[in-house]
């Protein structure tokens, strides 16, 4: 049995068959809920639903844990790994997602959400000047798959890429600069592009040190995860000038408290943590979290599930 947290087409139940599949709102821990999963085999879940230990409790069956996301910091990953079952992610959105991050940083830099609601408001300021991007430093913190794709991007709009990541083995690419410390890259960054994972050496990364140890005038832009950093620090380094802008796809709280303030500052753009939500790569995630579940539960090897650690 196939429990899932996602409503599925029949196109896409063929891609489980001949497992049966049912579809449960994890949103509420009820006896509906507790039912399915006393029988799931597999469950395919988003980065909306919390896979903690709580609700691995109610899957005593459980093998595969398939999440239609590449972040995983939801699911409680060493309890499942504890009892042998299988995590996969959809590390298929890397494009969709790079492409979003320079949406952000161009949004910023030329302060089109500002433009956009004095024009709402009535007004035609023609002189909303905003920065350039031609020669000025971009740092990409995280250069995996998508930080990789956000620095490739980047080149094309002439920026000086910087990069920086904790894994030694990772790979940069030509025309980008891997500086060694995270200090060393937000000192000398205009702009700085957030692509790590969400975990307990990230959390918080960037809090009043971080930010105040970025330029005066920098701009920040996070399509990872809200937990990497300290909000109230971020509000208060753009209330206070020292920073130039900020553009957020994700937020520790999503929906956020209304009243939170970097909500209320003109120069900050929030947006619905949508950054891989293209129709294509939306259906490429799904496609993948199928047949990773299927292939799972066959006892097949796949490519997508995490490493046991
Ligand atoms: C991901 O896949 O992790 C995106 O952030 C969407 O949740």
């Amino acid at each position: 049995m196939i429990v899932s947290a996602v409503p599925l087409a029949p196109e896409d139940r063929v891609r489980l068959a001949p497992a049966n599949v049912t579809v449960a709102d994890f949103g509420r821990r009820d006896d509906t809920l507790a039912g399915a999963l006393a029988d799931a085999d597999g469950i395919l879940v988003n980065s909306h639903v919390a896979v903690d230990a709580e609700l691995l409790a109610l899957a005593p069956r459980l093998s595969v844990i398939s999440t239609i996301s590449a972040g995983f910091d939801h699911i409680d990953v060493a309890a499942a790994f504890k009892r042998g079952i299988t995590v996969t992610t959809t590390p298929v959105l890397s494009d969709a997602v790079a492409d979003f991050a320079l949406g952000l940083i161009i949004i910023a830099a030329r302060r089109i959400g500002e433009a956009i609601a004095s024009v709402k408001s009535g007004g035609w300021d023609v002189a909303l000047l905003g920065s350039d991007l031609r020669g000025k430093t971009l740092f990409v913190v995280g250069f995996g798959r998508i930080g990789r794709e956000v620095a490739r991007r980047a080149r094309g709009f002439k920026f000086q890429v910087l990069c920086f990541d904790v894994r030694p083995e990772i790979q940069v690419i030509d025309g980008v600069e891997r500086v060694k410390t995270l200090a060393e890259g937000l000192a000398r960054a205009d702009f700085v592009s957030v692509h790590v994972d969400l975990n307990p050496s990230t959390a918080h990364l960037f809090d009043a040190t971080a930010f105040g140890a970025m330029k005066p005038g920098a701009y920040f832009v996070n399509t990872s995860r809200g937990g990497v950093v300290d909000q109230a620090a971020l509000a208060r380094s753009l209330e206070d000038g020292h920073l130039a802008g900020a553009a957020l796809d994700v937020l520790q709280d999503e929906p956020p408290n209304p009243h939170d303030p970097l909500l209320a500052l003109p120069n900050v753009v929030v947006v619905p943590h949508i950054a891989s939500a293209t129709v294509e790569t939306r259906r490429r995630m799904l496609e993948c979290a199928l047949d990773d579940l299927a292939t799972c539960l066959r006892g097949e090897p796949c490519a997508n599930a995490l490493e046991v650690r």
